[in-house]
């Protein structure tokens, strides 16, 4: 019976931790107001379609060319709609965006251009042999040069 009680307990708390961290990470992206919500959202939904190439190029997933193309499609779409949510001062409140993509604006802009570039690229890509180096372009010369320049870890945000 006491085991039972404690098994109980257990099961009870990791419930509540799992219901917690869950809740708080909501509440993160709920605080985010303006132009920063509205391009981390967009960020977000880039990131939906870019996990899915990234899982076909390690093989997690069959390589699918009308899959590719959709949602590079949507990549490019979702980048240049970002590329628009960044107006002057709003590096203020929640954002992970760093004061220097407006101090050094023209790289950015000039990074945010490759990875559109490269994210039409990708949606031409009709062979498994072809997928790797294109998501790579993007995830190497878009992606990530921009986050190591212009985002702040999470933790800073
Ligand atoms: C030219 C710059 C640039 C490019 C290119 C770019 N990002 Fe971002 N990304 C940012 C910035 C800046 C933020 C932070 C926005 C904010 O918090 O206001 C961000 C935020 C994000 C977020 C939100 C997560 C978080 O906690 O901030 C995700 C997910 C993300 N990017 C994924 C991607 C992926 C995947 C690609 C490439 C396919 C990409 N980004 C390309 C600049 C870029």
């Amino acid at each position: 019976m006491r085991n039972i009680a404690r098994i109980m307990l257990g099961i009870g708390m990791a419930g509540l931790l799992a219901a917690t961290s869950l809740a708080s990470g909501h509440e993160g992206a709920k605080e985010m107001t303006g132009p920063a919500k509205a391009r981390h959202d967009a960020m977000e939904t880039v990131k939906d379609h870019f996990v899915p190439l990234v899982k076909m190029v390690k093989g997690a997933a069959p390589f699918d060319a009308a899959t590719v193309k959709k949602n590079a499609e949507v990549i490019a779409k979702k980048l240049e709609e970002a590329s628009k949510l960044f107006p002057e001062g709003s590096d203020k409140g929640k954002t992970r965006a760093k004061p220097e993509i407006w101090t050094n604006r023209a790289e950015f802009d000039a990074i945010m251009k490759t990875a559109i570039e490269k994210a039409k690229a990708l949606m031409n890509v009709d062979s498994p042999d072809k997928l790797a180096p294109a998501v790579m372009e993007l995830g190497g010369k878009g992606c990530k040069a921009c986050h190591e320049k212009f985002r702040k870890p999470k933790d800073e945000m």
